[in-house]
């Protein structure tokens, strides 16, 4: 298998899709104001005017590298080799213009024969049904891999769980879809005998999903019929870079290299323990989120999407700790992503960093006097009898420290000790009764 830079994997795209008669948008911005979600987490969701078929789009075919950032998956970043908190989601669009079968046709074309993967690494799924959605097998999708190919035993229906689309589980528009994954060698598999797609080991990387985009999901679980059938794939340029890299994960693809190089010099002992790995791998994917937000003009704050990059910059903070790096750090990876995202990022963009880089650092050291005090009490800290730290305990740290709970209960879980969130949940009311009464006090 030939080796391809990320920058060289975006340009086979967008030329492929280019050459078949689609409109290379820019990509939007990471934050849409007005949006239901706080940062755009799917490919498709600047597109929804013109997929909900409310406005005409420039071209009825469209391709575009989109950034993302979504934060439901945090935990698994680092553990999962799969993980990003922010992405490039490579996608190619037809609003009603072209069908299933030639979406999956122009799939397998680009995979096989701009990309270089061969046709026996690739494993396809496909919608099984599901009988509360009143919807059944999508047997012209898995007949159409076949015809084009891919062995049967590689066509894989799985249920609505894994192959019905909707953004984000909520509310939109949505669809049965098809998953392509790519066998990265039965020497990273969990050796089950039914080890295939869809299963949690390292093994299966899925990297493209085509979605047939014909409903609109209402908040009350219901399906209506889109008024033209779409097509909507998301690409995870990580993921590409992955295999096309022979990465061991997507935190070590060549847009991290410079970050990792850097944070190798900054803690250079490694004691090759998973929470050392764990570590370096949400440093660079963390600080690089922290850029893209940075980029679309969300810097470290208490509220609403701020409060999201501060969370970030704490979680990296503390991993640094756990590498043995005492002083600010996060900001001065920075420069080294820039470096390693290369045209991935404007030249504009790029002037702004070092902006950005004071923000970060500042951030930073703010944390770090919460940071030290609040390890050092969790460090002391003894649970009880069953190994349950008391919730009261944590509520305490933070109100009191700054600390944050959910940070906390993720060192202790580190130790496999376990919260007690009810108790934390009784403190937070308490406290909430407490305050109201001295503010009524206060001001009447
Ligand atoms: N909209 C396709 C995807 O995000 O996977």
């Amino acid at each position: 298998m030939q080796q391809l830079s990320s920058g060289e994997i975006v340009k086979r795209y967008r030329s492929f899709f280019v050459a078949r008669n689609h409109l290379a948008l820019p990509g939007s911005s990471l934050v849409v104001p007005g949006n239901s979600t706080s940062f755009i987490i799917a490919g498709m969701q600047p597109l929804l005017p013109y997929l909900r078929g409310e406005v005409a789009p420039l071209a009825p075919r469209l391709t575009a590298l989109q950034r993302c950032l979504r934060t439901d998956d945090v935990e698994q970043v680092g553990t999962s080799i799969r993980q990003n908190t922010a992405f490039f989601m490579l996608g190619n669009w037809s609003i009603g213009n072209y069908d299933k079968r030639t979406t999956i046709q122009m799939a397998l074309d680009l995979l096989l024969n701009h990309l270089g993967l061969p046709l026996e690494k690739l494993w396809m799924t496909v919608f099984e049904g599901d009988r509360e959605l009143g919807l059944s097998l999508d047997d012209v999708a898995a007949e159409e891999w076949r015809r084009l190919g891919v062995p049967s035993e590689h066509v894989v229906p799985l249920g609505a769980e894994d192959n019905f689309w909707t953004m984000g589980g909520g509310p939109g528009p949505c669809g049965p879809c098809s998953e392509i994954f790519v066998d990265r060698g039965s020497e990273l598999g969990c050796g089950a005998p039914d080890c295939r797609p869809g299963c949690s080991c390292a093994r299966f990387l899925e990297v493209w999903n085509l979605v047939f985009m014909e409903f609109e999901k209402h908040e009350d679980g219901s399906l209506t019929s889109l008024p033209q059938r779409n097509i909507d794939t998301g690409m995870g340029l990580e993921r590409m870079a992955c295999v096309l890299q022979s990465s061991d994960s997507v935190y070590s693809v060549d847009l991290f290299q410079p970050a990792l190089e850097r944070l190798q010099a900054l803690a250079p002992r490694d004691d090759g323990s998973p929470q050392a790995l764990r570590a370096r791998r949400m440093i660079v994917d963390h600080v690089r989120a922290v850029l893209l937000a940075g980029l679309a003009g969300v810097g470290p704050g208490r509220d609403g999407r701020s409060s999201v990059v501060r969370r970030l910059i704490r979680r990296a903070a503390c991993q640094g700790r756990l590498l043995g790096i005492d002083q600010p750090f996060l900001g001065s990876l920075l420069q080294p992503l820039v470096e390693g995202h290369g045209s991935l990022l404007t030249q504009d963009e790029q002037k702004r960093v070092p902006d950005l880089e004071r923000l970060v650092t500042n951030d930073e050291v703010m944390f770090a006097r919460v940071l030290s005090s609040g390890l050092r009490e969790l460090e002391r800290v003894e649970p009880n009898e069953r190994g349950i730290i008391a919730g009261e305990y944590l509520f305490k740290l933070h109100a009191e420290k700054g600390f944050p709970a959910d940070l906390a209960s993720e060192i202790l879980q580190e130790r496999g000790l376990v919260v007690d969130w009810s108790g934390y949940q009784h403190a937070s009311a308490d406290h909430r009764i407490v305050s109201r009464v001295s503010v009524q006090k206060h001001f009447h």
